[in-house]
Order: C-alpha cells, then structure tokens, then sequence
C-alpha cells in the first residue's frame, strides 16, 4: 500500500488549532467566575486559576480541533470502498503524549505548593479572632479585645488575621468560606484548626459553610464587614455591655437574626411553625407537653434558650439545638429576652 503524507492535514490542524485556543483563552478570561478578590492571600490562587485556564483553553482546541477536522477530512467519501490506513504503534507520539503532561502536572503541583504555603504562612503582626461553628451559625470572639462572641465579623483592613477555628458540634463538620477571601477551611469537632488571611478591600461580605452539615446548611451564613482602622475602634468600644433596654431590645434582634431563630419561631403570631411563636409571649402562661403549665418570664426563655429540652411546649417537637448555650454568652440571652419582651 502507498504510504499517504499527512503534512498538508498537520498545518492546517495546527493553524486551527492555534485560533480556537487562543478564542478560548480570551473567553474564558472573559468570564467573571468569582467576586473580586479582598485578600492578599487571594493573589496566589487567581494567579494559578489563571495559569489552568489557558492549560484548559489549549487542551480543549487540541482535542475538538483534532477530532472535529478527522470526522470532516476523512470521512467516508461517495464510491469509496477501501479500508483506511492502518496505525500500529507511534514511539516518537507516546513519547510526547506522556511527557509534556507529566511535565505539565508537574509545574501546576509546584506552583500549587508554592501558593498553599504563601496563603496558610504566618505573617508579622497577626490578631488572633476565634470562629466558633454551631448548627447552624458562626460567632466570633476577640480575645484579646475583649469581646467574647459577635454574630458579625468586624476586620480592620490590612491587618493580618488568624482565625482561631473550633466547633461546638460533636457530629458534624463545618467549613469557613468568604468567596472574595479564596481561602477556606474546615471547622472540625474536637480539633482546633487555623486559617489566615489579610482583608485588603473595604466592603461588606458573607461567611458560607461550605461543607454539607445538615437541613440549616443553606442558612448557615455569617456577615463579614472589612472597615478601615478608625472604624474598627469605634465598633469595638460599641461592644462594650448595654443596659439600655431599647438597645439591648435591639442587639437582640440583630442575634436573633444572625443565629436563624427565624426558621422555626416567627414574630408575627401565625400559627404552624416549628418552634412556638415569640409574639405575645413574654410573661404570659404556657402549657408545656407534660401536662403542666409555666409562666414566661426571663428566668424561663433563658432555660428554653440553655436547655430547650427542659420545658417543651406542648403541640411541639423537641427538636431545638442544644448548642445555644455554648454559643450565646448570658448577656446575649439577656439581649434576646429583652426583643421578645417587645413583641406584644
Ligand atoms: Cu455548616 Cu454547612
């Protein structure tokens, strides 16, 4: 059999080649995947998304360009009859097909190493915050500030931050995520873990589980607010204890908020929710499932908030979490009792 040239089919292939890819590669440097990055740890990992891309974009022109051309220039043609050429073996390509791969993978491993050890390094000058997970919430405290636990992450911008990470949960795993931070980070029972980022944009952002913990998992969200320097003192000398009642009335709703009591306790009087409602509530009788009755005092919504296991309503499942008490200090109940005394 005469022995074909394919040289012509090689030139045309590379020139198509070359064109896709580099359509691709704009493209997809086009698309927005994630919000605008807010860290410096951010740099490393859109540097290296930004290196797969092109990888990507290359991989993706070589392969459809190869088939797509093959399926059009060797097709079956009218009247044709013969067999195709037979291929056994090519040392030269195998070769090639597995050492630029090799090398390729490589590069990205080093590279990768190299970002992972620029984001998770100790840097100058760091504060320590601690995040505490629960199902289904985060809180914040700052130890060396004072302020015990926050429902809101208050960053100082350009300043180095540790995050001091555990888990009141004994089952479940949770996950610190701020997409514009990149970085992430398990919270994982019984084992303290870290994670460390420099917030270089001023702006508001959302904490995201980012681990699958169960039916709060969707809600479990945190705001994060990146404020200059100036700003973040004057919050911090906010956080000193209330004892007006119209602010502590407030604070409350803002934890109420932040903790999800929404989801099975409304304000609003309607009934059907999981949790008994909060309108009216405060200081009137309740008749618990076993048969007795209490009246709702403070003394009372404190033990239902620490121990909901303790006086349960009847007509109601007693499925509240038990890790309140853990997460909310007593002067946070105190806030929260304070906002239910106000829903009349
Ligand atoms: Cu916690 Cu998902």
């Amino acid at each position: 059999m005469e022995k074909r040239s394919y040289g012509k089919h090689f030139i045309i292939v590379a020139v198509i080649i070359l064109i896709t890819a580099v359509i691709t590669i704009v493209g997809l440097g086009r698309v927005r995947w994630m919000a605008a990055p807010a860290t410096t740890q951010a740099h490393s990992v859109d540097a290296l998304l930004g290196i797969e891309l092109v990888a990507i974009g290359f991989l993706f022109a070589l392969v459809m360009v190869f088939m797509l051309y093959s399926v059009v220039a060797f097709r079956r043609r009218n009247g044709e009859e013969t067999d195709g050429d037979h291929f056994e073996g090519n040392t030269k390509l195998e070769i090639t097909w597995t050492v630029l791969p090799l090398i390729t993978v490589l590069i990205l491993a080093v590279l990768g190493a190299r970002g992972l050890a620029q984001a998770t390094g100790a840097q100058a000058d760091e504060v320590a915050v601690r995040v505490t997970a629960f199902s289904w919430g985060f809180t914040f405290g700052y130890p060396e500030l004072g302020i015990d636990a926050t429902p809101v992450l208050y960053l100082p911008v350009d300043q180095p931050i540790v995050l001091d990470m555990n888990s009141v949960d004994t089952d479940v795993i949770h996950d610190f995520w701020v997409p514009e931070f990149r970085v992430k980070q398990d919270l994982v029972p019984g084992v303290p873990t870290q994670l460390r980022i420099t917030p270089n944009k001023i702006g508001s952002y959302k904490v995201l589980c980012d681990e699958l913990c169960g039916t709060g998992h969707t809600n479990m969200q945190a705001r994060v607010e990146v404020v200059s320097s100036s700003d973040f003192d004057a919050w911090v000398a906010e956080q000193q204890p209330s004892t007006d009642p119209a602010e502590m009335a407030k604070l409350g709703e803002e934890l109420v908020a932040s903790q999800g009591c929404a989801a099975c306790h409304n304000v609003t009087g309607d009934p059907g929710g999981i949790g008994p409602t909060w309108k009216g509530l405060f200081g009137h009788e309740v008749e618990l499932a076993d048969g007795t009755t209490a009246t709702a005092d403070e003394a009372y919504i404190h033990e239902s908030i620490v121990d909901p296991l303790a006086q349960v309503v009847t007509g109601y499942q007693p499925i509240m979490p038990a890790s309140y008490g853990d997460v909310l200090t007593d002067q946070q109940i105190d806030y929260i009792v304070e906002y239910i005394k106000t829903l009349h």
